[in-house]
């Protein structure tokens, strides 16, 4: 395809921005994210993740996002979010233009031997990594944070050994929104970690996070952002909504569902300060 990921994070970069890189669950979120890039005119990332992979197989959650995207006349990258070992070489076979692999649990050594093996075959197929170092926790775990957080020297070798295109980094953030107000990203270590490393970093776990503080992410390197459980959370409030008012067509409250997540994702794209940038 046409899509260059890397040159979309490469214009964020330049211009101040982050690009925002949104999870799909089934069609009608997938169309949720086109239609949203299409109205906000924004580049935007379509990830295959951790949810729907289970759902449908990683073959069919590919030529499903594919299939609508060749409908719309949006060009953007399909990524693999949070790819295992065997997913990564699946999805170069399939055809993503851009991938993660997550060797965030394995041991420092490992992670970096892991990873850029992946580099290297991702690399002859002209696909670009994304890699994780630091742990980025669930809402749910109760965890000694800052053991988590990213550090400045591991990411510095990791970076320089790996050669990965994109890091993504612990710093605060975690995966999923509780109730309680979030810990504050510890934006001295991202501008530390961005001096260090030279490449653009990405930040997952973004919904739950205040605009401000994102904003200060992204100043201090950040020009990737992945969001899933607040679009999740807009789709499920219109299907809710319209079902409360009593027995509706499913279609009439998917539909639902599906404007309300193009509403948030727009929403989300002018806070990241990629809306009106011009889709890939
Ligand atoms: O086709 C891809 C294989 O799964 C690659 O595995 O890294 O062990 O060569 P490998
Ligand atoms: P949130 O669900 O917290 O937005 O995290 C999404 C994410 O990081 C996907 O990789
Ligand atoms: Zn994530
Ligand atoms: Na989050």
């Amino acid at each position: 395809t046409g899509v260059d990921p890397l040159g979309l994070i490469t214009a964020a970069q330049a211009g101040g921005y982050a690009v925002g890189a949104f999870n799909m669950h089934n069609p009608e979120t997938t169309q949720a994210l086109i239609r949203a890039a299409e109205r906000a005119d924004a580049p935007v990332f379509l990830q295959v993740g951790r949810a729907i992979v289970p759902h449908m197989g990683l073959r069919a959650a590919y030529e499903m996002t594919r299939r609508e995207l060749d409908a719309s006349g949006l060009q953007a990258p399909i990524h693999l979010d949070h790819g295992t070992y065997d997913e990564v070489f699946q999805a170069i076979r399939l055809g993503f233009d851009s991938i993660m692999f997550d060797g965030a649990h394995l041991d420092f050594e490992e992670n970096i031997r892991v990873t850029a093996e992946v580099v290297r075959v991702a690399h002859a197929f002209g696909i670009p990594v994304e890699a994780e170092l630091g742990r980025i926790p669930d809402a749910a775990d109760d965890i000694p944070w800052e053991e988590y957080y990213t550090r400045v020297d591991e990411a510095e070798r990791f970076v320089a050994e790996t050669g990965v295109d994109l890091l993504a980094i612990s710093a605060g953030v975690m995966h999923g929104v509780t109730g309680v107000e979030p810990r504050p990203l510890d934006i001295e270590r991202i501008r530390a970690i961005r001096d260090a490393v030279g490449i653009p970093l990405v930040l997952h776990g973004a919904s739950g996070v205040p605009a401000d503080q994102l904003h200060a992410a992204i100043e201090a390197g950040v020009h990737k952002l992945n969001a899933d459980t607040d679009l999740r959370h807009a789709f499920r409030r219109g299907i809710e909504e319209v079902w409360s008012r009593g027995d509706r067509q499913f279609e009439e409250a998917v539909s639902e569902g599906r404007e309300r997540m193009i509403e948030a994702t727009v929403q989300k794209m002018r806070e990241y300060g990629c809306a009106d940038r011009g889709s890939a």
